[in-house]
């Protein structure tokens, strides 16, 4: 296609018009079709081969540089070996801020854990917006833009605990939407800032609204949706692309991480997303990888998976963790087991992370450390090596449990 478009002689297109094309069919502002038929000089097939050839010159200006190696000179001592985190190839030199989206460290737990146990954590909030929800935003925008559900320059809506806002709004910004979010009144102050700062309208909806209000979290969807006319709704706890998102990376990354050998995975879940997609590539690997679900004290996952029954939600603090009611994206028949932490054990473990292993992380990380222990205490000293997730940052919580006087207000210090 590419030779094709250099030798069409059509276009009387200056390489600066067509570099403004380019850009704007690869933000999504336009199609190569629209754009053509709103010119006489121009076809689609042109358009399309301008795009070709400005990425393959993007991608052959990204090829790493191979430096010929350095010789020790004779006679004198090499310089002490330095470990880098970057493999050779690997300089993370990225187009847009999306392609910084995952990759993240795995961090071993020491002094949060029993000596002997074997932890390690996923540390999410090194994604660019700060939570692993950033793989979320990103894979459901592209796959909605891809098959058409999403429009150039459509709007985006989404109820969300905040990280996934950021997300969508992180792909928003980048991709040239608009993005409007519903978030519960007990999202922390500041991440209702960060959404405004790159761009996000935020409705903040109230926590303690039966869920079968209109006005409840899980319910003012419709009502936004039908404001907003051409949106496209992602539904971020029923669209098991959600899961796929973690199916695609976070799991692939974590089991080639672990080395293959995983024993345990200790996860929250809010969508159900993470654990789901998480946990299906971890079994498909390897069947005996248990897998272990964190439920906050008020969510109803933990009477359903016990008992099959849907007990009366009820409140509580820690963000992005539970429901009040079920949704599609949990994957029951990937858990084996769902363990119930209070918002009391969950910020005081965060805090130990923060304090302990500098491990500066939000209440859900301190939730899954929770279910970590649990587990370590269950296994009674066997041997076995631990893995968890930890979705965000603690600066998004510096006024909430981070802050003395807040949990104490809240009798939880
Ligand atoms: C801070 C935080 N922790 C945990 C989760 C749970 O992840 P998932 O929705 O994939 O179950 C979320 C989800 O929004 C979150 O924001």
């Amino acid at each position: 296609m590419v030779t094709r478009a250099l030798r069409r002689p059509t276009s009387t297109w200056t390489p600066e018009r067509q570099a403004e094309a380019v850009l704007a069919v690869l933000r999504g502002d336009t199609s190569p079709e629209l754009l053509a038929g709103a010119h006489d000089d121009v076809d689609a097939e042109d358009v399309r081969g301008w795009v070709a050839r400005f990425l393959e010159a993007g991608a052959r200006a990204l090829e790493p540089a191979r430096p010929e190696p350095r010789r020790a000179e004779p006679g004198r001592a090499r310089a002490p070996a330095r470990t880098s985190v970057m493999e050779p190839g690997d300089k993370r030199v990225c187009r847009d801020v999306t392609e910084a989206v995952g990759r993240t460290p795995l961090v071993r737990l020491n002094a949060s854990v029993d000596h002997y146990a074997e932890v390690w954590a996923k540390l999410e909030l090194m994604n660019p917006m700060g939570s692993i929800k950033d793989r979320v935003g990103r894979h459901l925008v592209e796959r909605a833009a891809a098959d058409g559900r999403l429009a150039p320059g459509g709007t985006l809506v989404e109820a969300s605990s905040g990280n996934t806002a950021m997300g969508l709004g992180m792909m928003a910004a980048v991709r040239g939407y608009r993005c409007k979010v519903a978030v519960r009144d007990r999202t922390s102050a500041e991440k209702v800032r960060a959404l405004r700062a790159i761009g996000v309208e935020v409705e903040v909806v109230p926590s303690d609204l039966p869920p079968e209000h209109p006005e409840s979290y899980n319910r003012c969807m419709a009502r936004i949706v039908r404001e907003t006319p051409g949106c496209y709704f992602p539904d971020q706890h029923n669209n098991r692309e959600n899961n796929e998102a973690h199916y695609l990376t976070t799991g692939p990354e974590l089991w080639e991480q672990m080395d293959g050998r995983i024993d345990v995975l200790v996860c929250g879940m809010g969508t159900g997303g993470t654990i789901g997609g998480v946990a299906r590539y971890l079994k498909e690997q390897d069947p005996g990888v248990r897998v272990v679900a964190v439920d906050p004290v008020g969510s109803v996952f933990h009477a359903w998976f016990h008992e099959r029954r849907l007990g009366r939600p009820g409140s509580y603090r820690v963000e992005g963790l539970g429901d009040e009611a079920l949704i599609d994206c949990v994957e029951w028949d990937l858990i084996d087991d769902v363990v119930q932490v209070s918002d009391r054990e969950a910020f005081h473990a965060a805090r130990d992370l923060a304090r302990r292993d500098a491990l500066f992380v939000g209440g859900s990380s301190g939730a899954a450390l929770v279910g970590v222990r649990r587990e370590i205490a269950r296994l009674a000293g066997r041997p076995a090596r631990i893995a968890t997730v930890f979705p965000d940052g603690g600066r998004g919580y510096l006024s909430k449990l981070y802050d003395d006087a807040w949990l104490e207000a809240q009798g939880l210090h």
